[in-house]
């Protein structure tokens, strides 16, 4: 085939000639197949000359009825495919699964690795060259990107964005941080079916992810700062027309470094992730981005040990005063200067040197980042708080590790000694925590177990256990809880998180009796079940595991391969390892 027609937009300094990209060996070649392709490619109403010899950009587009974060982004698209036309690409929006934070269930995690695996598989199956990922709520950001990762041709993560701040008589309403607020307002009786309702109404006001520093706000800020957005884009709110100006803007760079192949695998490094963890303690980000990190970074290769959170998180100030940890909204966070305006205020605090998808380096996109609003984005001179707010503790309940932000829990609960109350799962929970002869005191620990990667599965975010009603009436708001699952980056509390080995495999966890004493000491990073080893050897000796509750489909897949939350909750086989060879066209 004639490959003139792509040399008019080649850049000069392209390192790959027509005939090496990758949708050549679909498209280019004098065989019965290609002739297939092309015939079908006539059919969608394509000429030779529209895309043959030309980097062909898949957009995966998560873009679902099921998921309102994302009910735009068949715009963000459109805007997407101008700009890889205007740059001389072919672009071919490819729908890819929409696990929505709010509907999916058990828990949108549960789907992050089935996301990943159909990213990678569509890419590898496809005459694709590059890609724009289009995701941002929750575990699109991840998932995305540790397909992307494996598969490891040249992406561009195009974020959604987040919502407008939520409004209840002119009080400022944030996603998650208010709902878990005001029920507990609700369930203490301070609040009105009718006051409820009107929250309801005001409190996600646009498309867009939560426009808290929740899992989303939080997960695209790092895929920024990992060099894969294009510098500014995942500050800015999805309904604010920057916003399709960006998306148009990925699509003319996705272009430029598919000629160039700038692939995952030249861009981001350790010091990349050391960045992305960095930023994570400035923005007073979600303990979920530890669990997407470390499965990222594995997908590349790379180990991010627990411990590696927790000391770059004692020299990282709080520098975001963004809700749960915080005062603002992302709204107000993008008219402060945004992410970029961050990064430049802590950069001596990160590697500028690393790469990113601009060709150039993170510290050269940021050079002119202004911070317009000094209470919003801090600077390490008036931080917040000298510390990340995140600790990884260990001891003889976590032998390999677990997590409490306590930067949003109060501060007399952070060391603590007090009896276990124990419920096997979320039901027995539920089903009791408003009884008032429940047998609890705000010295209490709550425990929730089996609720893990394999018990749940899918580590729901059930971590912030809902206060006993007789509590909350008494006026608590905050007790020890402690759990194997995941709590929302919205939410807040003295919650230690991710507790590996998880108590479904018969980790420590699952040995706890109700009035067992636990002391949590965070400024030794240490959680402590007092009773001894002979007590617990003869505890273990009686444990036996659950039943299996799934024999066919993705669930038993998903909890015979999935990994501990130390280990990222990724699939065992798809954790990084040799390459996948490349299909095979005959
Ligand atoms: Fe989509 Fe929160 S529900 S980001």
């Amino acid at each position: 085939m004639n490959a003139a027609s792509a040399e008019s937009s080649r850049p000069a300094n392209a390192t790959r000639t027509p005939e090496q990209l990758r949708s050549w060996r679909w498209y280019g070649r004098d065989e019965l197949r290609s002739f297939g392709h092309r015939s079908r490619a006539k059919q969608s109403g394509w000429n030779a000359e529209d895309y043959v010899g030309k980097p062909i950009i898949g957009i995966l587009n998560t873009w679902s009825d099921l998921n309102s974060c994302h009910m735009h982004l068949r715009l963000t698209c459109d805007a997407v495919k101008r700009g890889i036309l205007q740059a001389g690409g072919h672009p071919m929006e490819i729908p890819v699964m929409s696990a929505g934070e709010m509907l999916t269930k058990p828990t949108a995690m549960f789907h992050r690795n089935f996301l990943a695996m159909e990213t990678e598989e569509m890419l590898r199956a496809n005459p694709i060259d590059g890609a724009v990922l289009l995701g941002g709520c929750d575990k699109s950001t991840p998932g995305l990107l540790m397909g992307a990762f494996s598969m490891d041709i040249p992406v561009v993560y195009m974020p959604c964005g987040p919502m407008m701040k939520g409004n209840w008589h002119g009080e400022t309403l944030g996603s998650g941080s208010d709902v878990w607020k005001y029920w507990d307002e609700k369930r203490a009786g301070n609040l009105t079916w009718d006051q409820w309702c009107e929250i309801e109404d005001g409190i996600a006001r646009s498309p867009g992810h939560c426009m808290t520093m929740g899992t989303a706000s939080t997960l695209t800020a790092l895929a920024e700062t990992l060099g894969l957005v294009i510098p500014g884009a995942s500050s800015i709110p999805a309904v604010d027309s920057a916003h399709t100006r960006a998306a148009a803007m990925a699509g003319r760079q996705i272009v430029e470094n598919v000629w160039l192949d700038r692939k995952p695998s030249d861009l981001v490094t350790e010091r990349s992730f050391e960045n992305a963890i960095a930023v994570d303690m400035a923005l007073g980000g979600s303990t979920n981005a530890i669990v997407h990190l470390v499965a990222m970074a594995g997908r590349l290769g790379i180990k991010l040990p627990l411990e590696k959170f927790d000391e770059i998180s004692r020299r990282i100030p709080l520098l975001a005063n963004i809700r749960p940890a915080g005062k603002y909204l992302m709204e107000e966070f993008f008219l402060a200067g945004g992410l970029c305006a961050l990064l430049n205020g802590m950069r001596d605090l990160l590697h500028t040197d690393v790469a990113t998808i601009t060709g150039k380096t993170l510290g050269e996109n940021i050079a002119d980042a202004e911070i317009f609003q000094p209470d919003v984005i801090r600077t390490p001179a008036n931080a917040l708080q000298p510390d990340g707010g995140t600790a990884i503790l260990r001891g003889n309940l976590a032998p390999d590790g677990c997590v409490i932000k306590h930067a949003a829990a109060t501060p007399e609960l952070l060391q603590h000694t007090g009896p276990a109350l124990v419920f096997d799962n979320y039901a027995a929970l539920k089903a009791s925590i408003d009884d008032p002869e429940l047998d609890v005191t705000k010295d209490s620990v709550l425990i929730l177990r089996n609720a893990g990667p394999v018990g749940a599965p899918g580590m729901p975010e059930w971590g912030q256990l809902p206060i006993p009603k007789k509590l909350l009436q008494q006026g608590i708001r905050d007790m020890v809880r402690l759990t194997d699952c995941r709590m929302s980056g919205t939410s807040y509390g003295a919650c230690v998180l991710h507790i590996a080995p998880e108590a479904a495999i018969g980790g420590p966890l699952a040995l706890v009796r109700n009035g067992d004493l636990i002391e949590l000491d965070v400024a030794a990073r240490r959680i402590h079940l007092h009773v001894s080893d002979e007590e617990l050897a003869s505890r273990r000796a009686d444990w036996q595991p659950a039943p299996p509750r799934y024999h066919r489909g993705y669930a038993k897949l998903y909890v015979e391969h999935v990994t501990q939350a130390n280990e990222g909750a990724d699939f065992d086989f798809l954790q990084h390892g040799p390459a996948v060879p490349e299909p095979e066209i005959y």
